[in-house]
């Protein structure tokens, strides 16, 4: 969704400046063109010379800037760009705007755009918490812009506030939301699964797998990103949860059925990415069973099929995660669990299935469709599941 758009970063008075260069880098590392464009005092806490060398484009510094080469430069950004994002914006650049005060490139750039506007604020909690400035900040909400942040967390001179400049990752994000709107799942509500369940067996001990998450977060963000409304249950995994979505986090397969349940009741499709456990104790000990040198045993119950519990007018989407016959093994849990599409995973391939960042997948939908993918960054397996997704929905209601 990001490749090959144009990305107007704005950069002003912020010691978080420095933290620009990075999310310049990381958007021009997925093929956007990151267009730079700085204030006076921007640039003393960074140089256009890093900017222009990360985004190997010319950096906009100045109102009549021939150096730019860019001509009628506000304008000619303003309309190219498909997304301004200002980051850090100091209060002085909100103030402005708010009162369309255009007497820099950056205001001139962001007056004169019709893209959508993500402001990522950094500043004193002092100043933000100010009146002044949270007026500023309903004003440029109501005029439809995009806000991520400010965190609450430690700042520059070290007190500790609401002030501090989003994680780098969250304003991708963002970003990619922004552009993901009008996607081809623009209007659909997607339910998503990922994550091991866990069944405690003691207040200290737990049945789990070795499922990261990662795959159920990819097809929850990749969802996102075409413009899918988007709920992903969570089960505990160590990873960040993505923004633009609602997440909900359970621990347990029961836990992780109620959830799912709900979370269909208006959904379009569901896409089961988690490694619920299939069994959990008959009962869970009060207090940590201690050591008595002899053997234990552990009664286990069957857990439900959650995928047996969800309504079966909406697309349903399962993983296998299989060790051998994978192709048959899962052609047969595809019939049985009456599924839409069933994303086969040798999870004995290397650098595929659990706790990495690739994966190796078959799809077989309810016609016997067999399709064979190549080893993709489990991104990218997400938007060929999603590209099937968008087949199996009524095309009426799009
Ligand atoms: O999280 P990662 O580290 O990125 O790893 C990804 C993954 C390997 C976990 C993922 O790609 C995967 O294969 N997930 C399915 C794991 C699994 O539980 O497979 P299964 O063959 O046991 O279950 C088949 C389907 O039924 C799955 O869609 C599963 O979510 C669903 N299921 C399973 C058990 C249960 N009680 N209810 C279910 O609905």
């Amino acid at each position: 969704m990001i490749r090959e758009k144009t990305i107007v970063l704005g950069v002003t008075g912020s010691i978080a400046a420095y933290k620009a260069v990075e999310l310049a880098s990381k958007l021009t590392q997925e093929g956007a063109r990151v267009n730079v464009v700085m204030t006076t005092s921007a640039q003393e806490f960074v140089t256009p010379m890093t900017f222009r060398t990360v985004t190997q484009q010319p950096v906009v510094t100045e109102m009549f800037d021939i150096a730019s080469e860019i001509s009628a430069a506000h304008i000619a950004l303003a309309e190219r760009a498909d997304v301004v994002v200002i980051a850090p914006a100091t209060a002085n650049v909100m103030a402005k705007l708010a009162c369309g005060i255009a007497d820099d490139m950056l205001c001139c750039t962001v007056l004169a755009t019709k893209a959508p506007v993500i402001v990522a604020p950094a500043m004193h909690a002092n100043m933000y918490e100010n009146h002044a400035t949270q007026e500023n900040v309903s004003k440029l909400k109501a005029r439809g812009f995009t806000f991520v942040g400010p965190a609450y967390g430690r700042l520059a001179g070290g007190a500790s506030g609401l002030g501090r400049f989003a994680e780098i990752g969250e304003i991708l994000g963002t970003i990619h939301q922004v552009l993901g709107r009008g996607g081809d799942l623009a209007g659909r509500r997607i339910a998503v699964s990922a994550g091991g369940t866990r069944e405690p067996i003691d207040p200290a001990r737990v049945i789990g797998n070795r499922s990261s998450g990662k795959m159920g977060y990819a097809i929850a963000e990749a969802a996102r990103d075409r413009g899918a409304y988007v709920v992903l249950v969570s089960a505990p995994t160590a990873l960040n949860p993505p923004v633009g979505m609602e997440v909900v986090q359970v621990e347990t397969t029961i836990q992780m059925r109620d959830a799912i349940v709900n979370a269909t009741a208006q959904a379009d499709a569901l896409i089961m990415a988690a490694a619920p456990a299939d069994f959990r104790p008959v009962a869970t000990a009060e207090s940590k069973i201690k050591r008595k040198g002899e053997t234990i045993t552990l009664e286990l119950v069957e857990n439900p099929d959650i995928l047996g519990e969800v309504r079966s007018d909406l697309a349903r989407v399962g993983f296998a995660a299989e060790s051998e016959n994978v192709v048959e093994n899962a052609t047969e849990k595809l019939k049985r669990k009456n599924l839409d599409l069933i994303a086969a995973n040798d999870i004995t391939a290397t650098d595929s299935g659990f706790d990495v960042d690739t994966n190796k997948v078959v799809l077989i939908d309810r016609d016997g469709n067999v399709e064979d993918l190549p080893l993709l960054s489990k991104y990218e397996v997400a938007n060929r599941i999603l590209d099937k997704v968008v087949e199996l929905l009524p095309k009426e209601s799009v």
